[in-house]
C-alpha cells in the first residue's frame, strides 16, 4: 500500500499589516465589533506589486527547506488560488519558474476558493498514490486585498493575503488517510464575486468585481456543513472524535470554528487557531495555520490531524492523515 505523506510545511505573511484600528479609519466600524464577531486582530495585505506567486513562492521554499527537497526533486506542483497573478500561464506555473523546477513537472491550479487547499492536497494524493508522481509541492496562495471593496465593512475586514504549502511525498508509513471534497453550486450567490471574464466583464473592466457575501446565511451553512464533514471523516476512517489529536480548521471566524469543535467534541486547546494573526486568507488559510501549529512544536511526527475547510461555490472538503 502507498501512501503520501506531508514531509516539509511553510507560509508566508506580506509584511504590511492592516490592523482594525486602521481599518476604523477606512469604514463605520470597531476593533471590539471585529474581535467579538470574527476574532481577527489584523490581517497582512501584499505590498504593490507583489502577486500571489510571489507569496507562494516564499511558502514553497520553507516548505522544501523543511523537507529537504531541491527543485529537481519536485515532480507535481498545484497552486490553489481565485486570485491568480494572471488569467495564463498558471500560478503554478509561474511558481515552478521562480522555484526553477526545469524537470518538465506537472503544474496546474485549481479554483475551489476557501477549499482550494483541500481540493489540491486530495488531488495530489491520488496522483501520488496512483504512482505517477512522488514529490508534489501543494501551495494555497492569495492576494485578496485585490478583489476586496474596500468601502464595504461587512467584507474587507474579514479577508487577506497569504500563501501556505507543503511537499507531498510518496510514503510506504501512512500519512494522508482520506480527503473528502465536495461542492454545491445552488448556493453560488452567497459568496461571490459577479464581475469576470465572460459575464459581467464591464464590473471586472471597472474595479468593481468585488467579494459580495451574505454573512449571515454563509455562517449557518458552513457550521452546519463542518459538523457533518468531521463525521463523514471519521466513519470512512473507522475512528472516533477522541482519535483526532488535532483540528486545523479554515481559518475564517472563530465562532465557526468553536462551533465547529464544539461538534467535535474536540476542546478547544486541540484547535489550531491562527484567524487572529490573519484574517480570512482563502486557499492560504489551512497550510498557514498547519505550518504555524508544526513550527511552534504542537504538532508531532505520528498525531492524527483533521483538516477542514468551507469557502464560496459552496466548497467543502477535509483531509485525515498521519502527521
Ligand atoms: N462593523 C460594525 N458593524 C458591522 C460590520 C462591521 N464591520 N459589518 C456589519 N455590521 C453591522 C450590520 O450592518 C448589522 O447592523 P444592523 O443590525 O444595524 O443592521 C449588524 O452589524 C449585524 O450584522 P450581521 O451581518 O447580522 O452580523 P453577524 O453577527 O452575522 O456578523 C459576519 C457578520 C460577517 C462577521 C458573520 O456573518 C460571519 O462571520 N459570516 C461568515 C463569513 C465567512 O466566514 N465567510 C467566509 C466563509 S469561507
Amino acid at each position: 500500500m502507498k501512501y503520501s505523506r506531508i514531509t516539509g510545511t511553510g507560509s508566508y505573511l506580506p509584511e504590511k499589516v492592516l490592523n482594525n484600528y486602521d481599518l476604523e479609519k477606512m469604514v463605520d466600524t470597531s476593533h471590539e465589533w471585529i474581535v467579538e464577531r470574527t476574532g481577527i486582530e489584523k490581517r497582512h495585505i501584499a505590498e504593490e506589486g507583489q502577486s500571489t506567486s510571489d507569496l507562494a513562492e516564499i511558502a514553497a521554499k520553507n516548505a522544501m527547506e523543511m523537507a529537504g527537497k531541491t527543485a529537481d526533486d519536485i515532480d507535481l506542483v498545484i497552486v490553489a488560488t481565485t486570485t491568480p497573478d494572471l488569467i495564463f500561464p498558471s500560478t503554478a506555473c509561474l511558481l515552478q519558474k521562480k522555484l526553477g523546477i526545469t524537470n518538465s513537472a506537472t503544474a496546474f491550479d485549481i479554483q475551489a476558493v476557501c477549499t482550494g487547499f483541500v481540493y489540491a492536497l486530495g488531488i495530489a494524493d491520488k496522483f501520488i498514490k496512483s504512482s505517477t508522481h512522488k514529490c508534489a509541492l501543494v501551495v494555497g496562495a492569495e492576494t485578496l486585498s485585490n478583489i476586496l471593496d474596500w468601502t464595504d465593512r461587512s467584507t474587507c475586514i474579514l479577508f487577506a493575503d497569504g500563501a501556505g504549502a507543503v511537499v507531498l511525498e510518496e510514503s510506504d508509513e501512512p500519512g494522508i488517510l482520506s480527503t473528502h471534497l465536495h461542492a454545491d453550486g445552488k448556493y453560488d450567490e452567497l459568496l461571490r464575486t459577479k464581475g469576470g471574464l465572460s459575464k459581467n466583464k464591464e464590473l471586472l473592466d471597472s474595479g468593481g468585481a468585488f467579494v459580495e457575501m451574505r454573512g449571515n446565511e454563509v455562517f449557518r451553512v458552513a457550521v452546519n456543513t463542518l459538523g457533518r464533514i468531521v463525521d463523514e471523516t471519521l466513519e470512512a476512517n473507522n475512528m472516533k472524535k477522541s482519535d483526532v489529536d488535532w483540528l486545523v480548521p479554515h481559518q475564517a471566524n472563530i465562532r465557526i470554528i468553536n462551533a465547529t469543535a464544539k461538534k467535535l467534541k474536540i476542546s478547544t486547546d486541540r484547535v489550531v487557531v491562527t484567524v487572529h494573526e490573519h484574517g480570512n486568507t482563502s486557499a492560504a488559510s489551512v497550510p498557514l495555520a498547519l505550518d504555524a501549529a508544526v513550527r511552534d512544536g504542537r504538532i508531532k511526527r505520528g498525531e492524527t490531524i483533521l483538516l477542514e475547510a468551507f469557502g464560496g461555490g459552496f466548497t467543502w472538503g477535509s483531509a485525515l492523515l498521519k502527521y
